[in-house]
């Protein structure tokens, strides 16, 4: 309903009443109708970022958001209560999980990298390379349910029951929809866990403070040099991860339409993709059109600095002597950051190559005949512009999102 609506219900309703009631229960429907009244939702955004579009069939509150963080937190929600979303998607590492790829309760592979889940609030479309994964309140099914892969593996509805079995969830569900135990429903499951990741967002970088806030001296001068590489016509890079949110798939309350491409960058030859599963192939794996493989949404670079291995198949990763999780690495000293300047150099030297392939990075057979090659082709920087790169690459880190009490886990 809109306010004006809501204005002249509450002028009917308590004008009416004025006539044939005493102050007691005048003051009762009042603070009734303050109840009815939908509270516009805090946003708090950082400055620089629009208000994101929210489906009208679930708008913010802050009791949804509640609920919605105990619910991604929450091992309840796999069927052997072994896996919660967030035990694949880390808080630390900007919602990702630091694997090449995700693992479901039965131990199987995801064919794809998990995903960093930092303003997916302005994603017109989900997952690497799927056009119908719209909504975030309907893109949790699929983890919920889904069988190839298996993820958390429900079968059946015993989760909603453990759920109504635990004393904090009634009341958590009655504040967020109303109507007690009847409102733990799958659809309700769903609606709060889109609300709370729509408020995962992440702006408060050292780009931001630089870009977005007047402080010229949050970067290095580095990382300024990196940035102007970034946004320029050599490197290209700003053509697919563009924007405030660095990337060209976007949509917001000042889009008029919502901005949606898929690009081949060269991260695999044709050959290489031809070998494997559909599934592993990108866009295609939906649409069916050969020159659809290889294409994947370019994803946002925010917090690129903790969310490696990169790509959808997490195949660009760090050397072991610069990985912290690796045996040799802990020996070498080495730190998240030095693992995410090595596998960021690589993926730098991946695009100045034009990608992978015509013996490109060790590689002879054929570029993919799929790439842009406007956007994607050979270039030269200097060993210093492509550090500068990768250290502006690392600015987008954006450490008060990764430890913000109100995105970690309640339990
Ligand atoms: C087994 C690990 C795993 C679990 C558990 C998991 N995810 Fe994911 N998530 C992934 C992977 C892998 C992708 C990439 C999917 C794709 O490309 O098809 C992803 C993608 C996403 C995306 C899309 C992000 C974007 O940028 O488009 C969202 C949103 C998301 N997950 C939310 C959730 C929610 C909510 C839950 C719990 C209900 C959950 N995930 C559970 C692994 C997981
Ligand atoms: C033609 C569009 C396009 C251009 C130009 C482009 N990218 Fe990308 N970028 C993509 C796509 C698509 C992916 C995902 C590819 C995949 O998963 O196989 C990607 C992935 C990445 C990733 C991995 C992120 C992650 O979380 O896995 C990084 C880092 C990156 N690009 C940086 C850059 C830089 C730096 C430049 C400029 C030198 C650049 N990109 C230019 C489209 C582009």
């Amino acid at each position: 309903m809109k306010l004006n609506s809501w204005l002249l219900l509450i002028s009917l309703t308590f004008g009416c009443n004025l006539l044939k009631k005493d102050s007691g229960s005048k003051n009762e429907d009042l603070l009734l109708l303050l109840a009815l009244i939908p509270r516009g939702y805090q946003w708090n955004l950082p400055p620089g970022f629009p208000i994101p579009v929210v489906p009208a069939e679930n708008p913010m509150s802050q009791e949804k958001v509640d609920l919605g963080r105990f619910l991604f937190f929450d091992s309840n929600l796999s069927q052997d209560r072994s896996l919660s979303c967030g035990g694949c998607h880390k808080q630390s590492l900007a919602f990702s999980d630091g694997r090449q790829f995700g693992i479901g309760i039965t131990g199987e592979a995801h064919p794809r990298n998990a995903q960093g889940l930092a303003n997916a609030a302005y994603h017109p479309r989900l997952t690497w390379s799927n056009p119908q994964q719209r909504t975030l309140e309907s893109q949790s099914r699929t983890p919920m349910f889904g069988t190839t892969p298996i993820e958390l593996g429900l079968s059946n509805d015993e989760y909603l029951s453990r759920l109504k079995a635990d004393s904090r969830y009634i009341p958590l569900f009655s504040a967020a929809f109303g109507g007690g135990a009847d409102s733990v429903t799958e659809q309700n499951v769903r609606f709060a866990l889109a609300s709370f990741q729509r408020t995962m967002i992440s702006g408060g970088s050292p780009f931001d403070h630089y870009n977005f806030r007047g402080n010229t001296s949050a970067l290095t001068a580095s990382q300024i040099r990196g940035l102007r590489v970034f946004n320029g016509e050599v490197a290209e890079c700003f053509h697919c991860h563009g924007g405030f949110n660095f990337t060209d798939t976007s949509f917001h309350s000042q889009n008029t339409t919502q901005e949606v491409f898929y690009h081949n960058n060269g991260t695999h030859t044709k050959v290489y993709y031809d070998a494997l599963s559909i599934e592993k192939q990108g866009l295609r794996e939906i649409t069916l059109v050969e020159s659809d493989q290889g294409k994947f949404r370019a994803p946002s670079l925010r917090n690129v600095g903790v969310t490696f291995p990169y790509m959808h198949d997490g195949s660009i990763m760090c050397d072991n002597n610069a990985n912290p999780n690796h045996a040799s690495g802990i020996a070498a000293g080495a730190t998240n950051l030095t693992c995410a300047r090595n596998a960021l150099t690589k993926v730098v030297e991946q695009y100045s190559c034009g990608g992978v392939g015509a013996g490109c990075l060790g590689n002879s057979d054929p570029k993919h005949p799929s790439i842009d090659t406007t956007l994607i082709r050979p270039f030269t920087l200097t060993a210093q512009e492509k550090t500068d790169l990768v250290e502006f690459l690392l600015s987008l880190t954006d450490s008060e999102f990764l430890s913000n009490p109100s995105f970690s886990s309640p339990f």
